[in-house]
């Protein structure tokens, strides 16, 4: 049998494999709500228009929330053999309501429906990826708070290189997040052009109300140009773009999970519910939440370089090409918010091992830059020459197996004679880390000044 949609011309229906390949049913099922909601917003502005009557207006509007009630409660069956979720709603609105279901086609195409279908469901990913993100926020800046003064090493190289807190790491994390809620609302503001009504790629003679559609759909305003409006996934690829970073950012804090929950780290111990042991191996609790969160990474970054793929060779307007742009957009959106619900669980619930942060902080002459610095600002050294007496020091304290701190007053003053005990107030962890007072720096009291900048902004979207 041919198809019941479109089969007016075609003597036989499709080979299997025909029928495999085309069918997006499978994936776009997931469209259902926007798809119907799509279809009532156009079947109400046909009806003010005077396209259709009132009367099939209302018995369309009633057979599409019937189907709608029967796809969320699992009795709504649907056939491969029509191929996407468009032509099933219709076909059932067919079942449901006779002839007049075929109405609700007038001056459109499924090519503005599934832009149409697939804008809303991008659109409400990237609302719901903002209030995640929000979460995810609020949750390192508890951190942060708590752990103002914390000190831990900070890294170059994975290298021990200065002293820095905890809440200081906390926030470069939270500074991420708020660019990715910002890179968010951007793409959601270029997406919120209502394509309905461009039709299959040349606009339609019925005098259709677009502004009315989309004022009903809560867009802006309709799209401009109807062959572009039909061709477009801008929308995915910037969301895809944006999550992809997200999904980066993400996945460097699981690795610094990943080697800061090892034994030889020691800096934080994941709850027992976001870990997992090993069946072989007793003594082992694994991270295995931060590796997926790190892994599933690929699936975003993979999915953005799938549709570019896709959409670099299209000429306007719509191929059947486009439809591949659903399967991997899903899986790495859906990847995305676990990953960043994963994430804030993590965050919220580890608990951190101060002393061997600390400890770690004091081992590797992280004060060596402090020490540098006080002979340029003491004694009015210049800074190559302060860092190459400090050199000398490290390499003194070195073959001596102790740290800076421990070197005595004569042992430095071999070094470089102007040297003072008052070297020493520089010296400690906790003296570098108060020291870094300027704007963006480590020193507590800035930490706690941006935990409380941010918390007055998390609610806003930046
Ligand atoms: N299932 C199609 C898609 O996802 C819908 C649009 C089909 N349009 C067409 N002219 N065959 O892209």
């Amino acid at each position: 049998m041919s198809n019941k949609m479109w089969g007016g011309r075609f003597g036989e229906g499709p080979d299997k494999i025909m029928e495999e390949i085309n069918a997006s049913i499978g994936f776009d099922q997931r469209l259902f709500a926007q798809d119907i909601g799509g279809s009532k917003a156009h079947c109400a502005m046909l009806a003010k228009a005077g396209i259709i009557t009132q009367a099939d207006a209302a018995e369309i509007t009633q057979g599409l929330e019937k189907i709608l009630g029967e796809i969320e409660s699992g009795k709504f069956t649907f056939s491969r053999a029509l191929e996407d979720i468009h032509m099933n709603v219709e076909s059932r609105l067919a079942d449901l309501i006779g002839p007049t279901a075929g109405r609700l086609h007038t001056g459109r195409s499924r090519n503005d429906q599934v832009a149409l279908d697939f804008k809303l469901y991008v659109r409400d990913v990237l609302d719901h990826f903002d209030e995640q993100l929000a979460a995810f926020q609020a949750a390192l800046l508890a951190r942060a708070e708590e752990h103002a003064a914390t000190i831990m090493p900070g890294f170059t190289h994975l290298q021990s290189a200065q002293p820095v807190t905890f809440g200081h790491h906390c926030l470069a994390y939270v500074e991420m997040a708020g660019r990715d809620r910002s890179r968010f609302s951007d793409a959601r503001k270029r997406l919120n052009e209502c394509p309905l009504g461009a039709a299959a790629l040349a606009g339609t003679s019925f005098p259709i109300d677009r502004e009315m559609t989309a004022k009903a759909l809560g867009f802006d305003g309709p799209t401009r140009n109807s062959l572009d409006s039909v061709s477009d996934r801008d929308f995915v690829l910037e969301a895809l773009a944006a999550a992809a970073i997200t999904a980066t950012h993400l996945s460097r804090l699981a690795e610094e999970i990943v080697i800061w929950s090892t034994p030889h780290f020691n800096f934080v111990r994941l709850t027992d519910s976001f870990s997992t042991g090993s069946s072989i191996m007793p003594q082992k609790r694994n991270p295995d939440a931060a590796e997926l969160v790190r892994a599933k990474t690929g699936r975003v970054v993979g999915a953005l370089t799938t549709l570019l793929i896709v959409m670099k060779g299209l000429p306007l307007a719509y191929s059947k090409d486009m439809q591949e742009d659903k399967e991997a957009a899903f899986d790495a959106l859906d990847a995305l918010s676990l990953s960043i619900a994963a994430m804030t669980g993590m965050v919220s619930s580890l608990s951190v091992n101060e002393a061997a942060m600390r400890a770690a902080a004091s081992r590797g002459f992280s004060t060596a830059t402090d020490l540098a610095d006080w002979l340029v600002q003491k004694l009015n050294m210049p800074f190559r020459q302060a860092h190459h007496v400090t050199g000398t020091l490290v390499a003194m304290a070195e073959k001596k197996g102790v740290d800076l701190d421990a070197l005595s007053l004569e042992d430095m003053q071999s070094v470089e004679a102007g040297i003072t005990k008052d070297i020493f107030t520089v010296l400690g962890v906790d003296n570098s880390v108060r020291s870094r007072t300027s704007f963006g720096g480590t020193a507590p009291d800035n930490v706690l000044a941006s935990v409380s900048w941010w918390k007055a902004r998390l609610g806003k979207n930046t």
